[in-house]
């Protein structure tokens, strides 16, 4: 299973995913007057928009997650409910750090609302710092709405980029395709699972999906 550049049929999926992972994270930590502008509709303009640049994992029309790059910052990484916690957001964030550092960027920066401690913790296992607390705009239908964001950077290097990428490849060659892969094949093959050399891997009991390991 790999990282791929979004397709039309997974416009509408992503929109809800990243509709429904916004108000996941979002909702008991921002203000009422943004929750209430930030509307389905919104996120599927918004998409819309940014489909050209979305890389997504998982079957045509069903993506697990996705992220968003624009410029040198890592502008979105969302994760579906149901895939949280399977090593899904690792192998986006090594794909989104290889695509930064090809299009030029040694030091990267991405905001986290404030308050959002479940994504804070994922960005610091992926070597993450926390540079500062800033007001960022955030978007809205028609505008920007001001929010208060922990501001994380990294340096990237050419090293960690290949590191990362033989990472990806081993974590990848234990991933089977979800589409024709059963759950007894994952069981048996152990396919799931990770050794110490993969980082943020996870042994049994941990899910993928639906999926028992
Ligand atoms: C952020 C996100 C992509 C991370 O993916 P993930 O699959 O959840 O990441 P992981 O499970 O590998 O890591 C999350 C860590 O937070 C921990 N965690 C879970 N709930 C937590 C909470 N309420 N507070 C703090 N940490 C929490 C997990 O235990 C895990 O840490 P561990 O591996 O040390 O146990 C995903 O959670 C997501 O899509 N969230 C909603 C959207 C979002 O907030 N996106 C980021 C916007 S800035």
């Amino acid at each position: 299973m790999s990282v791929r550049s979004a397709e039309a049929a997974d416009l509408a999926p992503l929109a809800l995913l990243w509709w429904r992972g916004w108000r996941d994270a979002h909702l008991p930590i921002v203000p009422k007057a943004l929750a209430t502008r930030s509307t389905l509709d919104s996120f599927i303009d918004r998409m819309a928009v940014a489909m050209p640049r979305i890389r997504t994992m998982g079957p045509v029309g069903a993506p697990f997650g996705f992220h968003l790059i624009k410029g040198d910052e890592l502008h979105q990484l969302y994760v579906a409910e149901e895939s949280r916690g399977a090593g899904i957001a690792a192998l986006l964030m090594i794909d989104a750090e290889n695509r930064l550092l090809e299009a030029g960027a040694t030091k990267s920066w991405l905001a986290c609302t404030v308050g959002n401690t479940r994504a804070a913790r994922f960005y610091q296992k992926a070597g993450w710092t926390l540079a500062r607390t800033q007001t960022l705009p955030s978007e809205i239908p028609g505008g920007w709405f001001p929010l208060k964001a922990w501001r994380y950077e990294k340096t990237l290097t050419q090293r960690s980029a290949w590191a990362a990428r033989a990472e990806s490849e081993q974590l990848e060659a234990r991933l089977p395709s979800l589409r024709g892969s059963t759950e007894d094949e994952g069981r048996q093959a152990g396919v799931y699972l990770t050794s110490d050399g993969v980082p943020w891997g996870r042994r049994a009991g941990d899910r993928l999906g639906s999926r028992q390991v």
